[in-house]
This record gives C-alpha cells, sequence and structure tokens, in this order.
C-alpha cells in the first residue's frame, strides 16, 4: 500500500500543510480531463447494494491451526491477548478483548478505511458483511442468509422485540428471572401493540432448581393466546443455564396443532451461551437466538448477531431500514413492496465502524480453529473448579447450579455478612476483576473464560477464602 507522506513525525507543519495544499490543488486542476476519459465504475449508492460480483481487498487472510491431536495448548491460546498482566480478569461476560488475529484484523481495515475510506467501503462492505454472516451461520448451524448483524444483545433482543407480531391480547411470556434488556424491549413493544406481558416464575432458589421443575413450570403457563416465549439462556443473575432444547421439545406438540401465525416462537437471549456452549440454532430447537459477539466470543466490540429459523423471520417486521437487503435502495426508489422479512432487512444499516462488524469473520474462525467443543470443555472445567472452591468455603454459598446441563461460564455466589459490591470491591483491591448482577437481588459474578488459567482461578478463591466473617475464622 502506498505511503501516506508529508506528516514528518506525526505533526503537521504549517509549511507542510501549505505544500500539501498546493499539491492537492494542483491534482484537482487536472482532474476534469482524467475523469472524462474514465468509465465510471459500477455505481453503489448504498454502499450495500453494489456489484455482487466485487470481491474483497482482504479476503480473510488468517487461518487457525486446528488443535494438535494431544489436545488444546491453552497457554499458547492465552498468548493471542495483550491483557495487563497486574489484571486478573475473570469477566468474560461484560466486555471482550480481542485475540490478535482479530486485533489485526481491526488494524488492517481501519488502516484501509484511514486511507480510501469511500473506495474501499465501496468495494468491501457487501461481501465482508456476507462473509461475516456466512462465518456466523457457519459457527452457529444455520446458513449465513439467516443471520442478521447488529451492535450488541441489546440491539438485537430490541430488533427482535420491537418488530414482532404480535397483536392485541396476544401474550409474550417472559420470566421473573430474565434480563433487564428483555423485559423492558418487551415492555415498550407491547404498550404499542396491545399485547400481554406474563412474567412467571421458574424456581425457588436457582441451586437446587432441575430441568423438569423449569419445563414443566413454562408449558403449564403457556396459554391459547401465547405467542412467544422469550427467554435467556444462561440466566445472568444466577449463571443459570435454561435447558433450552428441553423446553423446544416439550413446545413441539402444542405448536403442532396451530396453524403458522399462532405457532409459539421460542426467542432465547444467548448472550451468555454464545461462544461458551457447544451448540447450534437447530441443537437448541430455539427460533430465534439473539447475541453480542464481544463476550465470550471475543469478537469486536461493537458486534452482535440475530439467528432466526425461516418461520422465525416470517413473524417479524423490521423498524430499522437496512442498507444490506439487495433490494433495499431498489424498493425504495421504484415505490414498491421490499417483500418478506429476512435476516438482510432485519441487519440495521447506516454507516458503523465497519472494520469491526468484517473483522467477526476472523473471531468466528479463531473459535473455530480452536474447537468449539475444547472452548466449552475448558470453560466448564475452570467454572467447575471454582465452584468446588467456593463450595469449601463455609462463609461462601453458590447460586449456580452444580449440574453442567444447567450452567455455563458464569459462577454466581453470594458472601456472608456482605453486599454484593463491597465483595466485588475487595476482589478488584486484588487485582481480581468480578462484578455483581444489576439485578434487584444482586450475586457476585466472577466468570472465567478459555482465556483463563487454573491458577488465575485459584487465586480468586484465595481472595475469597481470606473474606471469611471474623467469628468463623
Ligand atoms: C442476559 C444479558 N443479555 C444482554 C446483555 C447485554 O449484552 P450486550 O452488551 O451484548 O448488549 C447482558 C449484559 O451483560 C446480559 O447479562
Amino acid at each position: 500500500m502506498r505511503q501516506l507522506e508529508g506528516t514528518g513525525r506525526g505533526r503537521l507543519s504549517r509549511r507542510g500543510l501549505l505544500t500539501g495544499t498546493g499539491v492537492a490543488l494542483g491534482g484537482l486542476a487536472a482532474a476534469p480531463a482524467a475523469l472524462a476519459q474514465d468509465t465510471p465504475p459500477p455505481t453503489d449508492p448504498d454502499f450495500g447494494d453494489g456489484d455482487p460480483t466485487l470481491r474483497p481487498d482482504f479476503p480473510p487472510a488468517v487461518s487457525v491451526e486446528p488443535p494438535a491431536p494431544g489436545g488444546v495448548d491453552w497457554a499458547a491460546v492465552r498468548g493471542q491477548w495483550s491483557m495487563a498482566p497486574e489484571e486478573v480478569n475473570l469477566s468474560a461476560m461484560l466486555f471482550a478483548s480481542n485475540p490478535r488475529i482479530v486485533r489485526d484484523a481491526i488494524n488492517r481495515h481501519r488502516m484501509a478505511l484511514d486511507a480510501r475510506p469511500v473506495t474501499y467501503l465501496e468495494r468491501n462492505n457487501r461481501p465482508l458483511q456476507n462473509a461475516a454472516r456466512a462465518a456466523a451461520g457457519q459457527y452457529f448451524g444455520t446458513p449465513g442468509g439467516d443471520v442478521a448483524l447488529c451492535e450488541n444483545t441489546t440491539e438485537g433482543v430490541s430488533l427482535l422485540y420491537a418488530g414482532i407480531n404480535v397483536r392485541y391480547g396476544d401474550e409474550v411470556l417472559t420470566t421473573t428471572h430474565d434480563y433487564y434488556v428483555t423485559h423492558e424491549s418487551l415492555r415498550m413493544s407491547l404498550a404499542r401493540t396491545g399485547g400481554v406481558l406474563r412474567k412467571i416464575q421458574l424456581f425457588e432458589a436457582s441451586e437446587r432448581t432441575n430441568a423438569a421443575e423449569i419445563v414443566g413450570r413454562l408449558i403449564a403457563a403457556i396459554g391459547p393466546r401465547t405467542r412467544v416465549l422469550a427467554l435467556t439462556w444462561v440466566h445472568s443473575s444466577t449463571g443459570l443455564k435454561m435447558p433450552i432444547r428441553a423446553i423446544a421439545d416439550a413446545l413441539a406438540p402444542i405448536n403442532a396443532g396451530r396453524p403458522q401465525g399462532e405457532k409459539v416462537l421460542l426467542c432465547v437471549d444467548g448472550a451468555h451461551g454464545f461462544g461458551v456452549e457447544n451448540e447450534t440454532l437447530p441443537s437448541l430447537g430455539a427460533d430465534f437466538v439473539m447475541a453480542g459477539c464481544h463476550k465470550w466470543l471475543f469478537g469486536p466490540r461493537g458486534t452482535g448477531v440475530v439467528f432466526g429459523t425461516p418461520l422465525g423471520w416470517s413473524r417479524v417486521s423490521p423498524t430499522v431500514p437496512t442498507f444490506l437487503a439487495p433490494n433495499a435502495y431498489g424498493s425504495w426508489i421504484g415505490g414498491y413492496d421490499p417483500g418478506p422479512t429476512t435476516a438482510a432487512r432485519m441487519t440495521p444499516g447506516g454507516f458503523k465502524a465497519f472494520e469491526h462488524v468484517w473483522s467477526l469473520i476472523e473471531a468466528f474462525q479463531f473459535h473455530e480453529g480452536i474447537g468449539k467443543a475444547a472452548i466449552s470443555a475448558r470453560t466448564h472445567e475452570l467454572g467447575l473448579r471454582l465452584k468446588d472452591g467456593l463450595n469449601q468455603m463455609p462463609h461462601i454459598t453458590v447460586r449456580t447450579p452444580m449440574d453442567p446441563n444447567l450452567c455455563a461460564g458464569i459462577v454466581s455466589f453470594d458472601v456472608e455478612g456482605m453486599s454484593a459490591d463491597a465483595a466485588v470491591h475487595k476482589l478488584r483491591n486484588g487485582n481480581v476483576i468480578a462484578s455483581a448482577a444489576p439485578y434487584a437481588v444482586r450475586h457476585v459474578r466472577l466468570t472465567p473464560s478459555f482465556r483463563n488459567t487454573p491458577e488465575e482461578v485459584d487465586y480468586a478463591l484465595n481472595l475469597l477464602n481470606a473474606l471469611k466473617p471474623r467469628a468463623r475464622r
């Protein structure tokens, strides 16, 4: 790539600016003749609806070595990050930092966009967004055409619930354990449509419940007007992983007797299962899963995905104009109906931090290079080590189930005689990055991921052991 000149050591002098201006004006003066000779390139008025035969300038170049037969070299995997050495970050559930191949991809695109913001965008946007959708689809077992891109779980959940076709008097069933974003998106959406929101409690104690209790209470609550089950894959308060497949199976006979438009859609906030569990959309049996890619997947910050089934897409309407669907501008200019809802039409338009969107490709490659199963096993192994250690401390009550079918990477607990915030503060003083759940009842959360080591888990356990109240020492 041609180097940009005239900036000295990164500072522009007044003389340099003036010289630069002279060159630019000289170039402009010659432009009309050059323009007259050129054949105009194919137009791409919306930067997303252009020539589909264009190939990206930087096809994803980074391949990740599959794990050696003896297993994954976790130290090498960890070496992909440049984390501050003094922090023990046990908060993958919050906000990602990126492994090297994702950082490199973002940098490559950022530099190219800085050099040629319009032409690089025109050449690359459509193929790279579609490649990102295909990569996400390959990772999660769906065609790329059924993947909508968004900026985070919050946006994905709101796009779905703002656009879901729920009529006056129809019911959306959710639970008291779901997150703010699900509850608020539904409250705002149903206030407009006249739909009814019902929240039910699935268990008394997260650490003692089981799949049969959860599925039984949910299915018993479904009524003739229920159209949507709005759930969360892994509860971010208690770390409980919902038995989504079992719920889908129990829903199947109810849906079998209903017409297409009245089947109960199973919609899942996937924020804390995505990037952890070795599952796909078909294996879960959900109609929609929405997830940010900037948590457990360690993808670019400000990226997310919505996966939907054909039945699911047929039951929602877009609420934000897209730039991605092939006929987006054509239907507007031609004044015709753009047709049925597709994942492309559900992908919000507008200009974005495209270097992040496009680098999703490398984020999925990175995970698949290590292996979904290996990542899931490692995350569960570290979580179990943490829970085993916590269970030996009489001043700690673990709120996350021990059953591997009912937990993922979040480990939630309470410390006797101490608020969740105070415990998080103590841990942070010891350089362990924990968090307190933003719910009415707050628990402490430590969320080791495959980036962490057993030693880091043990270090956190030691700090927590020291929080024993005096009376217990
Ligand atoms: C269950 C759940 N959904 C969604 C979110 C928000 O995620 P995002 O930052 O991807 O919008 C959170 C927060 O971490 C969460 O706990």
